[in-house]
């Protein structure tokens, strides 16, 4: 069953008040709520329906005696008084055999709940709807060391706890943790005097993998008071590392429970990567507080309102903790990675999306990171300023309330005056748009013309012109900056920019800071590229002629077997010598656009991808640049060298950034003598992994394989690293059979979502891999996902969509593919999130 936006209506009570006792047993957990409902003056239908899956119903009381109810499979039904009155409802779950991970469920012997979006219904009955809001009181009971869960604590003793949470929640806020754990403990004073208890709660082992994630937090909850305002709201704050886990993390109030990927981490066993998502991702959670928690969605179409200003909130906190550009430019990166392909592909969606089956499926990179563009479009529109009083005017609004798009752009409307009309577009279309310039230069005046169109979809028929802030700076021929950057509004299909006295025709930078989601399309000569790239004044667009330097050059290689030009081999030469410039940002410089890309960007051209063929030309551009280089690569890498204590901030992880991108061409020179030696002295993970990386990727390194697995096997968040790099690293012809040899190794824990997703998300992005012509990485994952789905619905749906790009390719890689989505759509018994994925995918209706 399809569920439409346009169907929304309010529930017909209110619960006044929600009492949750826990006994709690692995196989027969005993959940006894009471529940105060009232009718719910704004609602029409006073239907009394209770959502409630895998729940074994022993009793029910409406005021004190005991009813029948009507349940289904969904849930349950029953008469009930039309005045005020008590629910009370005894259920047994079962914890243990819970191995989809949503509701509650155990973990190495830990309790742990997950009900974002729907899980609460696998717990006990209840209107699992996030309009629903309730003051929830939790007693626990249970012979376990530690019992939470969300709010203050009332009482603790031997063998139970009671919890009160005085804010009113959505049950998908609601989370339970018991278990044998350690805490990590500090605390934070917020601006107006409230010491509020910090605790990061770990399995015994893991101790020395929290410092880091607790100062993340700690600064998270400053930066949110000073640039936002926004001020904690309870006693204690606590955060749970869970290894087993469908996602990140997720915010539950006062508790938010982390996949221990996303929190634990220490300076042998991860790397500055993981770091800086650990913040991220520490600082996204508790931003929910306010954006999320605080105010909350009206229904799951609005999810983009919390999680898209929650991403903005975190990228801007990640730019305020370390460089602005870097984290621009890597954000882009993943943006044009994960966000451009679904947008262009069969899985398409608004960031508010309209129908849905499985809520699950459209936790996207749709709704979060182009939910976040739209938050960067709209702030760069009205300004800093507009942008600051029209989020005080949301908080003091909003606060308490279940809100849409609607209330979050009437706002913004307030504040400026404006009519966002055509801006809320932004929300209810599909696609990404595409961006043409021409230009036009007379008596000192340049005209730049530009012509958006976003491409039909099924989503999106009939798209309409938007709103696009294009940020525009114009140079000269020497490299000056002319006219410095300014918001260029376009709101025509076709619009014309003037620019008046002018002495000469200047060099536009067009797109700044990449300004708006959108696909740029601009004819320009490689050497206009190398002008931009040696002399632009805006840090993201200098690397993004980087970029599309590399890009043009790599397509010329795949089309016409070119040899690469001069343009770009010393334009990154240039770059890699220069000492001004921040080693992170040099080493975004001399990466590379990934081979998906370049697939998306053939097929864009009408040039049907063969990936073998572009596998190759990445290599031989690697290959070469490498040799262009050679005179430099020593230097860079000694000067990238780190004295003393490994700390994994900005300087020292740019330098290591730079010194593994020189590692890694320096590979291709030396038959891996450096990365050997680097691999054989490394005392942190960032340096030991990078060798290994490089040593891969020039099919060598069989013995620090060997060597790694063994120094590592106890820590399983190595051990992921060590799946996911031997097949992401495996030259083209092997990935399939590495991985499938990996699917046999004792540690294959397949029912861990982090082991599953380390093994067949890298054969993913094994891209030439992956699309072996004969099919084998299609078979191997499909095999794979029918045997997860029935285990683990959501991590199988969310796999799928390694399928999204299928008609990208060629005739006989369609039929491969198209006969694989098959088989998986004939599965017995698919669930209704692996239903939905693989028939979107396979446009079947
Ligand atoms: N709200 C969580 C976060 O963004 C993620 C929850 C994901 N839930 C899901 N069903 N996929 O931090
Ligand atoms: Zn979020």
């Amino acid at each position: 069953t399809t569920i439409f936006l346009k169907d929304y209506s309010p529930f017909g009570f209110t619960a006044e008040s929600v009492h949750l006792r826990f006994d709690l047993n692995p196989n027969a957990t005993r959940v006894t709520s009471r529940i105060a409902f009232s009718p719910n003056p704004d609602a029409t239908d006073r239907r009394f329906f209770l959502h409630g899956e895998n729940l074994k119903l022993i009793s029910a009381r409406i005021d004190g005696k005991d009813v029948t109810p009507d349940v289904t499979g969904a849930g349950l039904t029953c008469p009930v008084p039309d005045a005020p009155f008590i629910w009370e409802a005894v259920v047994e779950i079962d914890p243990a055999n819970n191995t989809a991970l949503e509701g509650l469920y155990m973990s190495n012997g830990m309790y742990c709940t997950q009900c974002e979006a729907e899980g609460f219904r696998k717990i006990t009955y209840y209107p699992d709807r996030p309009d629903v809001l309730s003051v929830f009181t939790v007693d626990i009971h249970g012979p376990h060391p530690v019992l939470l869960s969300n709010g203050n604590p009332v009482k603790a003793d031997r063998h139970s706890a009671t919890w009160h949470d005085p804010w009113p929640k959505p049950a998908y806020l609601f989370a339970l943790v018991a278990g044998d754990l350690i805490a990590h403990s500090d605390s934070f004073t917020t601006c107006s005097g409230n010491k509020v208890a910090l605790n990061l709660w770990v399995r015994p082992g893991d101790e020395d993998k929290c410092a880091f994630g607790m100062e993340a937090l700690r600064k998270s909850m400053a930066w949110d008071e000073e640039v936002y305002g926004r001020e904690y709201d309870l006693d204690v704050f606590n955060i749970v590392a869970v290894d087993d886990f469908n996602m990140g993390a997720m915010e539950n109030k006062g508790l938010n429970i982390f996949n221990s990927s996303a929190v634990l981490a220490s300076p042998e066993t991860a790397t500055d990567t993981n770091f800086e998502r650990i913040e991220a991702i520490i600082a996204h959670e508790y931003f929910h507080n306010w954006t999320g928690n605080r105010i909350t969605c009206r229904d799951w179409f609005q999810l983009c309102l919390k999680e898209g200003l929650t991403v903005f909130r975190d990228s801007q906190f990640t730019s305020d903790m370390r460089s602005a550009p870097v984290k621009r430019i890597t954000d882009v990166i993943d943006l044009r990675a994960r966000q451009f392909p679904e947008d262009q592909g069969p899985l398409a969606h608004p960031v508010r999306p309209e129908s849905f089956q499985e809520i699950n499926n459209f936790y996207t990179a749709t709704v979060y990171e182009k939910g976040a563009e739209v938050i960067g479009m709209l702030k760069r529109l009205v300004g800093d300023a507009a942008y600051a009083e029209a989020l005080d005017l949301y908080f003091a609004r909003h606060d308490g309330q279940a809100c849409t798009i609607e209330d979050w752009l009437a706002v913004f409307e307030e504040v400026t005056g404006r009519d966002l009309t055509q801006f809320k577009r932004w929300y209810s279309q599909a696609g990404t748009p595409r961006l043409s310039v021409a230009e036009d230069w007379a008596d000192g005046t340049y005209t730049l013309t530009f012509t958006q169109t976003t491409p039909p979809s099924a989503a999106t028929p009939e798209p309409k012109p938007l709103v696009i802030p294009i940020d525009v700076g114009l140079l000269g021929g020497n490299g000056d900056e002319v006219r410095p950057t300014e918001t260029l509004e376009m709101t025509g299909a076709t619009q014309s920019f003037r620019f008046d006295g002018l002495a000469a025709k200047p060099v536009p930078s067009i797109l700044r800071g990449f300004s708006a989601p959108v696909v740029l399309e601009r004819e320009m000569t490689s050497a206009g590229r190398a002008f931009l790239l040696a002399h632009d004044t805006d840090p993201f667009n200098r690397w993004e002629s980087g970029r599309a330097l590399a890009r043009a050059t790599l397509m010329d290689m795949i089309r016409d077997g070119a040899a690469p030009g001069a343009d770009y081999l010393d334009g990154m030469l240039s770059v890699l010598r220069d000492d001004t410039l921040d080693p992170a940002y040099r080493a975004l410089m001399l990466a590379q656009p990934g081979q998906s890309e370049l697939a998306a960007a053939l097929a864009e051209d009408g040039t049907t991808p063969d990936p073998h063929t572009i596998w190759q030309a990445s290599e031989g551009l690697k290959q070469a640049l490498a040799q262009h280089a050679q005179d430099v690569l020593p230097r860079i890498l000694a000067d990238c060298r780190v004295d003393g204590a490994y700390r994994p901030d900005p300087d020292q992880t740019g330098k290591r950034a730079l010194g593994g991108a020189a590692l890694s061409l320096l590979t291709r020179l030396d038959g891996g003598v450096q990365a050997s030696a680097q691999y054989a002295t490394a005392d942190n993970m960032t340096l030991q992994l990078s060798a290994l990386s490089c040593l891969l990727s020039a099919q060598k390194g069989e013995e620090q394989v060997l060597s790694f697995y063994q120094q590592w096997k106890a820590d399983r968040l190595v051990i992921d690293k060590w799946f996911g790099l031997q097949v992401m690293q495996a030259a083209p012809n092997k990935a399939v059979a590495v991985a499938d040899a990996l699917t046999r190794h004792p540690d294959f824990n397949w029912k861990n979502p982090n082991r599953f997703r380390a093994t067949f998300g890298a054969l993913g992005m094994n891209h030439a891999g992956f699309h072996a012509s004969d099919g084998s990485g299609y078979a191997l994952l499909a095999d794979w996902l029918i045997r997860l789905d029935p285990v683990n619905p959501q991590t199988t749906a969310r796999m799928c969509s390694a399928f999204q790009t299928w008609r990208r390719y060629d005739p006989a890689r369609q039929t491969l593919i198209g006969a694989q989505l098959d088989r998986i759509l004939a599965a017995p018994d698919l669930s209704r999130d692996t239903t939905e994925m693989i028939s979107r995918i396979r446009e079947v209706t």
